[in-house]
Order: C-alpha cells, then sequence, then structure tokens
C-alpha cells in the first residue's frame, strides 16, 4: 500500500516554531518514524511539504494513480483552500486530515476546515502522535475496501 504524507506551509519549521503549541519533533524526525511504523503495517510512505498553495495542489495531482491514500496536515490552507479541496476530490484518493494542535479549542477562524467534509477522518490534538493515529486509520480504512472489492 503506497501513502504520501503531505504537509502545507510552516510544517517545515516544526522543532523550531511555537514549540509550546508544536511540540519539539522536527518534521524529518516525524517522517523517518512514520516510514518505520509505516513500514510494520505494510505502508510505504512517501512525503512532500511545501509553502505554496500551487505546489501542494500540484502534488496531489501527480498523486493519481500513484498512491492509495494520502495523509494531509494542510496548515493554514485547512482553513482558507477551496483549491486543496478541489485537487483532493479530483484525484478522488482517500485522504485523512490531521493537526498536531487541537484545532477546536483554538481561535474561530481554525474551526472550519475545507477538506473535513470528504475525508475519511480527521485527527486533530495529540500532537506528534496525531501522524501516527491518522495513518493507523486510513491503513485500517484501505485494508478495509480492499478487502470489500477483493
Ligand atoms: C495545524 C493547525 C493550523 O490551524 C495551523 O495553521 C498550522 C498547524 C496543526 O497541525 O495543528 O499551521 O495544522
Amino acid at each position: 500500500m503506497r501513502l504520501l504524507l503531505i504537509n502545507g506551509p510552516n510544517l517545515n519549521l516544526l522543532g523550531k516554531r511555537e514549540p509550546d503549541l508544536y511540540g519539539s519533533t522536527t518534521l524529518t524526525s516525524i517522517e523517518e518514524d512514520l516510514r518505520e511504523s509505516g513500514r510494520t503495517k505494510g505502508a510505504e510512505l512517501q512525503f512532500f511539504q511545501s509553502n505554496f498553495e500551487g505546489a501542494l495542489v500540484e502534488r496531489i495531482h501527480k498523486a493519481f494513480g500513484q498512491v492509495d491514500g494520502i495523509l494531509i496536515n494542510a496548515g493554514a490552507y485547512t482553513h482558507t483552500s477551496i483549491a486543496l479541496r478541489d485537487a483532493l476530490l479530483g484525484v478522488d484518493i482517500p485522504y485523512v486530515e490531521l493537526h498536531l494542535s487541537n484545532i477546536y479549542s483554538r481561535e474561530q477562524f481554525r474551526h472550519h476546515s475545507f477538506l473535513a467534509e470528504h475525508a475519511v477522518g480527521v485527527v486533530s490534538g495529540f500532537g506528534v502522535m496525531s501522524y501516527e493515529l491518522a495513518m493507523e486509520g486510513l491503513v485500517n480504512y484501505l485494508k478495509k475496501i480492499d478487502g470489500s472489492n477483493g
């Protein structure tokens, strides 16, 4: 099973950025750990991070027919980007939305997500563990639909 983890704007700063809120783990370290635990679940991970909305859209397009599922922390674009929502719907790849912080316990403008409505599920508020939980949820979901198709 091939999975793509997409991280949006400012997530390249993890480890340095607002550590009280987002923790001290770097994105590289999150990716390495996820690659390892993905392997034990039969998932092969690809990674992409960008601070540019168009680059994120193009990476999603490139995933068409190439990956079975997408994990996405779209950062602030979660709350603003119809383009990312359309791209995800356009390629029709099951995806899980995730956030390190609990977006519902923060400012009002973070309570709305353009991606959540069509996501398989949303994980929010577990820090670095959100990545792990989101992957576990997506892997289980994909195994289940694979089982019911075959
Ligand atoms: C975030 C939450 C967003 O509201 C914020 O803009 C981020 C990070 C999170 O992982 O908690 O950049 O997606």
